[in-house]
């Protein structure tokens, strides 16, 4: 298939390439590379330096004859959307709606989107499935399910059919070790182990041991990006052959503290990674797990890179790559 990729050269994005290369497609970079790397891209797609708030460009871009659109281009920081929820709404919301209309107009039938646990906010009972209640807590959380709302409406009036995607906790590197590019500033938990492991970083903060878990440490579902990248490819396949859109949840169904995330990174890495507990994160629940049947059942896909060893192993690979 002929697939544009939006936000091809991100941290998911990348992968999310690779894998659809490694499978025969034919692959269009599209990103303002805002936090996309120029170190992401292959030689075999092409590449468009892009922005979707240019809709100009962006429907002579989707003009171009393809099959499918990959959606990944979006802010993604939680704390930030709640100060500066304008940014999200333009660059999410009103950057997804520039897409979707010059989907329409280059007759671009298949949308895989990026969407996100997110979504759900509060857990009301855990392992989250598909039918858990939507009721986001954070502005980010907010814009994808308005994004989700708008694929829906244009599946029914466009005939637009797309496959939503809400991920876990995505982390780890390529398996094979062909991507390296790290996140500047991250906040997220493992590559924040990886800056404490090189030595960027002082120590590692943990967000409260006060929690109802069993080692007072947060629990999350944490998802390997390569298992992500597999997820998008699949869901590509369904959307196409069976004309149909779906929602499914990505996780590995394996709750994982993160106590047992700094004690397996000393292990993997030798190094200290110091860490010390600090208060709690606000908005942070104790405890997020994935019920991800439904993407079993309907894509044949199941996390396969996703434990804890090869998370680390993978993320650290990459961390020792730049930081040698
Ligand atoms: C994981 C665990 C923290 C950093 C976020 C978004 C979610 C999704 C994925 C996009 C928690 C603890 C973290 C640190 C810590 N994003 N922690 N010290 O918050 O589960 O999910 O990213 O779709 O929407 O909310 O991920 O990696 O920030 O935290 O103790 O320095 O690690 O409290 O228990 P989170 P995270």
């Amino acid at each position: 298939m002929n697939i544009l990729v939006i936000g091809g050269a991100g941290y998911i994005g990348s992968h999310v390439v690779r894998e659809f290369l490694d499978r025969g497609h034919r692959i269009t970079v599209f990103d303002n590379l805002s936090s996309g790397l120029r170190e992401n891209l292959f030689p075999e797609a092409e590449f468009i330096h892009g922005d979707i708030l240019d809709y100009t460009g962006l429907s002579r871009t989707a003009k171009e004859g393809f099959d499918a659109v990959v959606h990944l281009a979006a802010f993604k920081a939680v704390g930030e959307s709640m100060v500066n929820p304008e940014k999200y709404s333009v660059n999410n919301i009103k950057g997804t709606i520039n897409i979707l209309n010059a989907a329409v107009e280059g007759r671009i039938k298949n949308f895989v989107f990026s969407s996100s646990a997110a979504v759900f906010g509060r857990p009301e009972y855990l392992p989250i499935d598909e039918k858990h209640p939507t009721n986001p807590e954070n502005f980010y959380g907010f814009t994808k399910l308005e994004i989700e709302r708008f694929l829906g409406w244009y599946d029914k009036l466009r005939g637009i059919r797309f496959a939503s995607l809400r991920y876990f906790n995505a982390a780890g590197y390529d398996i094979k070790g062909r991507i390296t590019g790290l996140e500047s500033s991250p906040a997220n938990l493992i590559p924040v182990i990886m800056e404490t492991a090189c030595g960027i970083r002082k120590e590692v903060q943990i967000f409260g041991s006060d929690y109802d878990t069993p080692d007072g440490t947060g629990v999350r579902d944490y998802v390997h990006v390569s298992d992500l990248a597999v997820a998008h490819a699949k869901a590509l396949d369904y959307t196409s052959r069976n004309d149909k859109s779906i929602t499914v949840n990505l996780g590995s169904e394996t709750g994982i503290s993160v106590l047992e995330i700094v004690e397996a990174a000393r292990r993997i890495t030798g190094r200290p990674v110091p860490a010390k507990i600090v208060g709690r994160r606000a908005g942070d629940p104790a405890k997020l797990t994935a019920a991800s049947r439904l993407a079993h059942e309907l894509l044949n896909w199941t996390a396969e890179y996703s434990d804890l060893d090869t998370l680390l192993k993978t993320s650290w690979n990459a961390y020792q790559k730049n930081h040698a």
